[in-house]
């Protein structure tokens, strides 16, 4: 008779194989997949992830970015189960769904004032895609002087998702630069990033010349330019890289100043990431345009919102023959079984107050972080909420970065899964994203097993 583990691990070796044989996996080079051993999830709950070996991890970048409350979550589950009794799809073209309407609201007395419209769709991409899109078309529809506005202005090194507009506007040459002959030409502005600052300044000191700079760019080509699009706060997929205090308004101030729209990519940082419900609210910025998506479901399944102003909105009404129309639509937009549990999502903000519980939270995870103190290879740890970028570095005094060959930031997350703990790299910089419901024992564990394994990993 063959024994429960002796199946469970037969059967493993047979998925395993299996992944190899038919999956490719995205941002990964799948020669090295074929050679290494591979993580299949078959559960979760709460923070954490169980293996088909039945072994648990903590999920310490919530599954990319997505899980808010954690694996699993009772009323989530509950509402999702509850929609699919009902339907599971029926299409936004010409009809509408029940969950989606009622999800319109609940995104509208979230997001940051002034924003009214809702425009779905399934991904950080699309959400960004549809954004360009209303921007470039609204004025196009507006006094024949505003045609020439067609084109973009966004923050070097900044990432908007992998489809043609979004790598568009996007500047991360390791993953987009091959792509560069099928891409639109924007206008980049200096990533405000402090440790590594364009400028060789230092802030305060500095009084934001970052933001000056980006104020000659934007004065310039304002009249040629549709929008500016920005990752308020923090520039995630970069690095971790965050915007000095202040910068954020600047920006708001001066896209209305010289009469620009201003996108803002809350892909990444929406829903709670940052310690706010939108890192705009940190500094009071409303956008003329809002993408959302990852978190909106609580990390359940694939949805998007792209939100606009009245006033966007109007530009597009008309008669039918004015051709007016927004011609945008994907098949799955506005899904009832995604839209009920994003509805779900945003409840639990409401019924478990769940920032404030996350507020003491990101001062305990900034506590533990502080052990990476003066560490020889680690540059800077960066944190807003619980988005946290630890970059490591060969000399701590040069700054001198580890070489692409040497996969620093893999090596250290490779030994973290040995250990338990699911995270991803950036490059050189360690992403640490908890779930918001984390609880302190599980972060105080995630930051041990990372700093061991900077250790272990960076010694010799
Ligand atoms: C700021 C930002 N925008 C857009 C995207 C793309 O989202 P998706 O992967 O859902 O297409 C991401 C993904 O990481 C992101 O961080």
């Amino acid at each position: 008779m063959i024994k429960t583990s002796d199946a469970k691990k037969s059967s493993a070796r047979h998925l395993e194989k299996l992944d190899k044989q038919y999956l490719w996996h995205p941002f990964t080079q799948m020669q090295d997949w074929a050679k290494s051993p591979q993580i299949i999830v078959q559960s979760g709950k709460g923070p954490i992830l169980t293996d088909i070996r039945g072994k648990k991890y903590l999920d310490g970048v919530s599954s990319l970015w997505v899980t808010v409350h954690g694996h699993r979550k009772r009323e989530i589950d509950a509402a999702v189960v509850r929609q699919l009794k009902k339907i599971a799809h029926s299409t936004l073209l010409g009809l509408s769904n029940v969950p989606a309407v009622l999800l319109g609201e609940k995104l509208v007395s979230i997001a940051p004032r002034g924003l009214s419209k809702v425009f779905y769709s399934d991904s950080g991409s699309t959400s960004v895609e549809i954004a360009l899109k209303i921007a470039f078309q609204y004025w196009q529809q507006q006094k024949p002087v505003y045609r020439q506005k067609t084109g973009f202005i966004s923050l070097a090194e900044s990432y908007h998702g992998d489809t043609i507009g979004s790598v568009s506007v996007g500047g991360i040459d390791l993953f987009h630069e091959i792509y560069r002959p099928l891409l639109f030409k924007t206008r980049k502005i200096p990533t405000p990033h402090c440790y590594r600052c364009t400028f060789g300044r230092t802030y305060p000191d500095c009084k934001l010349f970052c933001a000056e700079q980006a104020g000659r760019v934007i004065k310039r080509y304002c009249h040629e330019t549709a929008a500016l699009i920005i990752e308020p706060l923090v520039q995630g997929a970069a690095g971790m890289l965050m915007q000095p205090p202040g910068y954020l308004k600047k920006i708001r101030h001066l896209c209305t100043q010289h009469n620009i729209l201003m996108i803002a990519d809350e892909v990444a940082t929406g829903f709670g990431r940052t310690g706010k419900m939108f890192s705009c609210e940190h500094e009071y910025v409303s956008p003329d345009i809002l993408c959302v998506a990852k978190g909106i479901t609580g990390g359940y399944l694939p949805l998007a919102a792209t939100l606009t102003t009245n006033k966007i909105y109007q530009g597009f009404l008309g008669e039918h023959r004015d051709l007016r129309t927004f011609f945008h639509g994907h098949t799955y937009t506005g899904n009832p079984l995604a839209c009920a549990a994003a509805i779900a999502n945003i409840d639990l903000f409401r019924t478990e107050g769940t920032l404030a519980r996350l507020q003491p939270k990101i001062a305990f995870l900034a506590k533990q972080l502080q052990v990476f103190g003066e560490h020889p290879h680690v540059g800077e740890v960066r944190q807003k909420g619980f988005m946290v970028g630890i970059e490591l570095v060969k000399d701590r005094k040069t700054k001198q970065p580890y070489p692409l060959e040497d996969k620093a930031g893999i090596r250290v997350v490779l030994e973290c899964r040995k250990k338990g703990l699911i995270i991803r790299p950036l490059g050189n910089v360690i992403v640490l994203m908890p779930p918001l419901t984390m609880s302190t024992k599980d972060l105080k564990r995630m930051v041990e097993i990372v700093y061991a394994a900077i250790e272990r990993t960076t010694a010799g």
